[in-house]
C-alpha cells in the first residue's frame, strides 16, 4: 500500500443481485434485477448514505453486504478479504464485524428473550468472557445507547418502538462491529423519535469509530448523517458523490427530483424542481435504456436506447446522457 492509499473497510464491485421468479401458471420464470453493478469503497467510521424510493434495491444491496444473500456477480470485499473466496475460517471470522439494523424493530427483535439475554448472546457465540464480563460489557453498552439498568430483565413487547430500535442497536454494537449496515433504521418510529435514533447512531460512531452503510428514503436525515451519499434507481447508482457535493448542486434528474420531494432541503437546491411523476417501472418489464427515461422531463431518443454508465463530472459520478446539455 502506498502512503497515501486511504484505507477501505467495505468495498463493493459491480455487486450485482437477480432474482428468478415464477411468471404464474405455465408462464415459466423471469428473472428481476434487484441490484445491477453498484461499486463503492467505505473507510472506517465513515456514513455511506444509500437513497432511493422504495423498491429500488436497497434492501436487496443491504443482504449482500451483510453477507445474508450471495450476490448473483461482482465482488465483495470486507477489510480487503474477498468474501467470495475468502475460506470459511475467514468468513467466520468476518461475519462478526458486520452487523445489521433492520427496519422494523417489532419484528426483528426476539419476544421471548429478556433484554439482557439477548445482548449478551453475541458475546457468549463470539467471545470467550466469563458470565459476569458478558452482564458488564451488556449494561455498559445499555448506557451507551440510553437504556436503564432495570431493563435489563424486561421483555421486548415492554418498550416502545424508540427504544425497541436502541435494543437493536445495543445488539449490533456489542461485538464493535467495523462495518454497521442499517436499512431505513428510523422510518417505522414516530417522526418525534427518528432524530433521537438518529443521533444515537452518529454519537455511536463517534464512541467506537464503525463505518456505516445508512440506508434512507429520507434526504433530510441522509443530509444529516452521511459523508457520502449514493442514490439509487431501478437497481442501479445514478448518482454518487461526497455529501458536500451531491447537495449544493445535484445533478441527476432523479437526485434533483427527489430533492424536489424533500421541503427540507428546498432552499439548497437553486434548480428548477423536478416533479416526480408515475411509479418505478414493473421490473419484470424493464425499459430499455435508462431506467429512468419514463419518468424523466428531460428523456430523448437516445435516453430510451442506449444504457448511461456511471462517469466522473463535477466531482461525482453520474449516470446521465445528457447531463451536459441540461445543465448548461
Ligand atoms: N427475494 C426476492 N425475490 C424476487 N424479487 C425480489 C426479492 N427481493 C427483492 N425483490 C425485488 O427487487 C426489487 C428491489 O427490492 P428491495 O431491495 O426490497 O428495494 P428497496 O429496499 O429499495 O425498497 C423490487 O422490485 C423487489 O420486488
Ligand atoms: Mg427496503
Amino acid at each position: 500500500m502506498s502512503e497515501t492509499a486511504v484505507p477501505i473497510i467495505l468495498e463493493a464491485r459491480q455487486l450485482s443481485r437477480h432474482y428468478s421468479v415464477a411468471r404464474g401458471f405455465l408462464r415459466g420464470h423471469a428473472t428481476v434485477k434487484a441490484l445491477n453493478e453498484v461499486s463503492f469503497r467505505l473507510q472506517p467510521g465513515k456514513t455511506l448514505a444509500v437513497v432511493g424510493e422504495s423498491g429500488c434495491g436497497k434492501s436487496t444491496l443491504a443482504r449482500q453486504l451483510t453477507l445474508i444473500e450471495q450476490p448473483t456477480s461482482g465482488q465483495l470485499l470486507v477489510d480487503g478479504i474477498d468474501t467470495a473466496t475468502a475460506t470459511p475460517a475467514q468468513l467466520k471470522a468476518i461475519r462478526p464485524r458486520v452487523q445489521m439494523v433492520f427496519q422494523n424493530p417489532y419484528a426483528s427483535l426476539n419476544p421471548r428473550k429478556q433484554v439482557g439475554t439477548m445482548l449478551g448472546e453475541p458475546l457468549l457465540l463470539n467471545t470467550s468472557l466469563s458470565a459476569g464480563e458478558r452482564e458488564a460489557a451488556v449494561r455498559d453498552m445499555m448506557q451507551r445507547v440510553g437504556l436503564r439498568p432495570e431493563h435489563y430483565h424486561r421483555y421486548p413487547h415492554m418498550f416502545s418502538g424508540g427504544q425497541r430500535q436502541r435494543i437493536a442497536v445495543a445488539r449490533a454494537m456489542m461485538l464493535k462491529p467495523e462495518i454497521v449496515v442499517a436499512d431505513e433504521p428510523t422510518s417505522a418510529l414516530d417522526v418525534s423519535i427518528q432524530a433521537q435514533i438518529l443521533n444515537l447512531f452518529m454519537d455511536l460512531q463517534q464512541e467506537l469509530n464503525a463505518a456505516y452503510v445508512f440506508i434512507s428514503h429520507n434526504l433530510a436525515v441522509v443530509e444529516h448523517i452521511a459523508d457520502d451519499v449514493m442514490v439509487m434507481y431501478f437497481g442501479s447508482t445514478v448518482e454518487t458523490g461526497p455529501k458536500s457535493v451531491i447537495f449544493a448542486q445535484p445533478l441527476h434528474p432523479y437526485t434533483r427530483a427527489l430533492m424536489s420531494a424533500t421541503p427540507a432541503i428546498h432552499h439548497k437546491d437553486r434548480q428548477a424542481k423536478i416533479k416526480l411523476v408515475g411509479e418505478l417501472p414493473s421490473p419484470l418489464n424493464p425499459p430499455a435504456g435508462c431506467a429512468f427515461s419514463t419518468r424523466c422531463p428531460y428523456a430523448a431518443e437516445r435516453c430510451r436506447s442506449e444504457v448511461p454508465q456511471l462517469r466522473e463530472l463535477s466531482g461525482r459520478q453520474i449516470a446521465c446522457h445528457r447531463i451536459e446539455e441540461i445543465s448548461a
